[in-house]
């Protein structure tokens, strides 16, 4: 281009009269890597209303319904979710857990002091079993989180055998006296959680000892290879990676994991529906590290494990704001708005794309806690715009990733930028293709042009996240503000696909032959 031209382009661009533009190329006929359904996985914690309140209320002197103990109305609710993994029973609280306490008649299980959060008593009325059951009933894998901060090995080997072996050892015994004769052969398993913090404070080198220590005494059973995930580091604590990667035996570590909450500081966390455009500005930039995060520790791994046989497991992540005025603290009770659609939109955009990678994810927490899918309130129990956007990419749930080219515009704010426009894409077992679209920006609707490279396609129908205000949220008298909706605003034409997204919202196409 001649310099004529470019400074007339430039002019016209600068003028308004051409606009930037954001574009987006689907390489169809390149789709190779599987979406984990797992990075779809959710995490239920003994803190605050998770467990008691919100998903177990007991099986006497209650009204509201239940089956063993467990709402019927959430358990309806998580199974139309397709939760595809529920990792217990924390968090910190996990290596605080005697498993032991937690099984037997209830009126014997001896109690606790959850010193993490709050200083209740736990009373170990929701044990093993009952997790255990809660799972199969809302179809989920369960993901078992070991203590190895303040338990022995024997405990966490005890726990495996107890869950996973058939018969044939005095665990086994155990649990069929304990009403269940068949093992549940669970296959997921945390070795720690935060070890360079709640879970006992010690270094990567040392933790990547005691990994190996704890790990080698989990046995593997007939129909359950365990899949032993050490714990990982926190955002961008690259050495935790290195060292885990270059310590520990590669033939015991399936999976090194990561937290990430997007939180504005640990001081002063703002509020979760007051917030102003800075603070929102500020969670956006929060929520899109992510990628930064991912993309680095998958580089770190690269370096060790290049065929990518051990999975990055982001198995706590989501928005952390103060918690509601007049609610316990140590609860973590906040509220869900369009601001936390945004967040599970982008994010879950970065996994899908890192799926070569990321194999497992769990949104902090399922019910009552941080960014929650489903809030409850005594008998009442809503869903949230999480919940929403969860329900809208299920769909990609083990389909095969379509890789994307991604040209976007910015959202600005206070001088500073941030990609507006999020995008990934994959191909269902049926042929079709759904893509999931977030635009972040705080008030302008983004034009969207998708090129459809590889492969025809000639229906299209979609789905939409939206709402008047980016504080906007489900309330218990007003449960339905924020429902999913139809889109018939996509044209396709000869191969290339025309929306507008609307400010703060989440879009999933899907596209048929
Ligand atoms: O999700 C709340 C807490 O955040 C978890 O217990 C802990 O692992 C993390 O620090």
């Amino acid at each position: 281009m001649k310099k004529t031209s470019l400074s007339f382009v430039i002019f016209m661009f600068l003028s308004g009269v051409i606009s930037a533009q954001n574009k987006v190329t689907l390489n169809t006929d390149l789709a190779k890597t599987k979406i984990s359904k797992h990075i779809y996985g959710h995490f239920a914690e003994h803190l605050g209303n998770c467990i008691y309140g919100g998903m177990y209320v007991g099986e006497s002197n209650t009204k509201i319904p239940n089956t063993n103990g467990v709402r019927n109305d959430v358990i309806a609710a998580l199974k139309d979710l397709k939760v595809p993994n529920l990792r217990w029973p924390g968090g910190c609280f996990a290596d605080t857990y005697q498993w032991k306490d937690g099984i037997g008649p209830k009126t014997k299980r001896p109690s606790m002091i959850n010193a993490w959060w709050g200083g209740v008593t736990e009373d170990n009325s929701f044990g093993t079993h009952d997790f255990l059951d809660l799972c199969e009933r809302i179809g989920a894998d369960p993901y078992l989180a070991g203590n190895v901060g303040s338990g022995t090995v024997k405990d966490l080997s005890d726990w495996v055998t107890y869950v996973n072996h058939k018969s044939g050892s005095p665990m086994s015994d155990l649990r069929k006296q304990n009403g269940r004769a068949n093992p549940w052969n669970v296959t997921l398993w945390g070795v720690g959680n935060e070890a360079w913090g709640c879970g006992g404070n010690m270094t990567a080198d040392y933790y990547s000892n005691i990994y190996r220590q704890y790990a080698t005494f989990m046995s593997d059973s007939k129909d359950a290879k365990l899949f032993k995930i050490a714990s990982g580091a926190s955002d961008g604590d690259y050495a935790w990676t290195e060292t885990l990667m270059k310590n520990i035996p590669h033939n015991m570590l399936s999976g090194v994991a990561l937290h990430h909450y997007s939180v504005l500081s640990w001081g002063d966390k703002g509020p979760a529906v007051d917030f102003t455009e800075a603070q929102y500005f500020k969670t956006m930039d929060e929520a899109w590290k992510m990628e930064e995060f991912v993309t680095r520790h998958s580089t770190i791994m690269d370096k060790y494990d290049p065929a990518k046989k051990i999975a990055l497991v982001v198995d706590e992540w989501g928005g952390w704001y103060n918690v509601e005025a007049g609610t316990n603290p140590g609860f973590l009770f906040q509220q869900n708005t369009m601001r936390d659609a945004m967040i599970a939109g982008i994010t879950l955009n970065i996994f899908n794309n890192h799926a070569d990678r990321v194999r497992v994810a769990n949104l902090a927490q399922i019910v009552n806690v941080l960014q929650s899918v489903v809030l409850t309130k005594e008998e009442k129990m809503i869903l949230t715009p999480t919940y929403h956007v969860m329900k809208m990419y299920n769909v990609h749930q083990d389909a095969t990733l379509v890789p994307i080219n991604l040209e976007t515009e910015s959202y600005e704010y206070d001088g500073r930028k941030l990609p507006t426009v999020s995008v990934s894409a994959s191909k269902d077992a049926t042929g079709s293709m759904n893509v999931s679209l977030t635009n972040i920006d705080f008030s302008k609707a983004r034009e969207v042009t998708i090129n459809l490279r590889g492969e025809d396609f000639s229906k299209v129908s979609g789905q939409i996240l939206a709402s008047a205000k980016i504080n906007d949220y489900n309330s218990f008298e007003n449960p339905n503000k924020i429902s999913i909706q139809d889109f018939k605003g996509a044209k396709l034409e000869k191969g290339v696909l025309k929306l507008s997204l609307p400010a703060y919202s989440v879009v999933v196409l899907n596209l048929k032959k």
